[in-house]
């Protein structure tokens, strides 16, 4: 039986996947780790420890003693707070990767997961349907540490052959955690202030679209990622993944129809930038061909649930 560590377990990311993988692995194989000294409740199933990514020997000294087969590293700063502390968001998203992909080199770990981003793309991209091989010039510090941490595991895996596997994520929508500071956070927030408000205030503009995802599939989609068989994984820098593109006004109008006087309006900030330099849907026929992807949820059945399961 493999045994499993996710770094960054209390985010909006780590909470489902340390559920969904203590759910397929047993709770005692899978241990839950983050700067937080104490994690939610929902996680306290299974073993917990205050870890920081950026400390390489206590991380080191745990993944050896524990004799840890496979890492999930998900400890990131996202877009829209990297781009308020660059020089600490380079250093948290590459350092703690360096960490990890030096331990599965030296043999001490068998398999990593680390994620990439939508963000890896930048305004030389296409933007409709963005194919998996493609210009990448990102404009933010958070979608450089991503482009270059696709460029760092695939150079890993190639001279050292690490089994290092990645996704660039859309934007993620789930309600059992809340976003941790991306520019997506947005299409989260939305359904909590439409049941306690009403209306809501959108910083970004009404005609922006972005690709995102509901967590249900992005975590079926890591876990499926994680269990192909190798001959199967042939990009080893990080998938495109597609699930549910939307505008603003587009999901305010799906929200509508459960909520019929439910009132957007807009007020676009610094984070109006960022979504402008990413992509509008992707392209994602390799993660379908090479592992059988396929996503569950389009925008009407994403809120058809968070709307059923947002408590406010
Ligand atoms: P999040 O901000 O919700 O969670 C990150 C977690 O990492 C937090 O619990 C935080 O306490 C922890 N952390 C921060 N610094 C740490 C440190 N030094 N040591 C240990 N833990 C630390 O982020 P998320 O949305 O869950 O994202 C996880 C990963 O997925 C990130 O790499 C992110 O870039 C990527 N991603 C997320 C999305 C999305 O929409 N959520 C989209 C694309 C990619
Ligand atoms: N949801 C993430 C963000 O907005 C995309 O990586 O930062």
């Amino acid at each position: 039986m493999s045994k499993i560590i996710v770094i960054g377990s209390c985010g909006q990311i780590g909470t489902e996947l340390v559920l969904a993988l203590r759910s397929i692995y047993g709770n005692e194989a899978v241990f839950a780790a983050d700067l937080k000294d104490e994690c939610p409740t929902i996680l306290a199933n299974g073993p917990y420890l205050k870890m920081d990514i950026l400390d390489r020997e206590a991380v080191r000294s745990f993944i050896i003693e524990e004799k840890i087969d496979e890492v999930y590293l998900l400890a990131a700063l996202l877009s829209a707070t990297a781009e308020k502390n660059p020089d600490f968001a380079w250093k948290l998203n590459m350092e703690g990767l360096f960490t990890i992909l030096d331990l599965a080199k030296e043999g001490h770990v068998k398999k990593v997961f680390w994620p990439s981003s939508i963000a890896v793309f930048g305004p030389t991209t296409p933007t409709d349907l963005t194919p998996q091989h493609t210009v990448m010039e990102p404009s933010t510090v958070y979608g450089i540490s991503k482009q270059a941490g696709e460029r760092w595991c695939e150079y890993y895996f190639n001279k050292f052959g690490v089994d290092v596997r990645s996704i660039r994520y859309p934007g993620l929508i789930s309600y059992k955690s809340l976003p941790g500071g991306g520019t997506t956070d947005y299409a989260v927030d939305i359904f909590y202030k439409a049941k306690s408000h009403g209306n809501f205030t959108c910083f970004l503009k009404e005609d922006t679209a972005l690709p995102m995802m509901f967590m249900d599939d992005a975590i079926r989609a890591t876990i499926e990622l994680m269990q192909a068989p190798v001959e199967k994984i042939k990009i080893r820098s990080a998938y495109n993944l597609a699930g549910c593109s939307f505008t603003p006004a587009a999901l305010a109008t799906s929200i509508k129809k459960h909520l019929p006087d439910f009132s957007i309006s807009y007020e676009p900030d610094f984070r109006q930038a960022i979504a402008d330099s990413w992509p509008n849907s992707i392209d994602d026929s390799y993660a379908q061909n090479e592992w059988g992807w396929k996503a569950l949820f389009d925008t009407d059945a994403m809120v058809n649930e968070m709307l059923e399961h947002v408590k406010v």
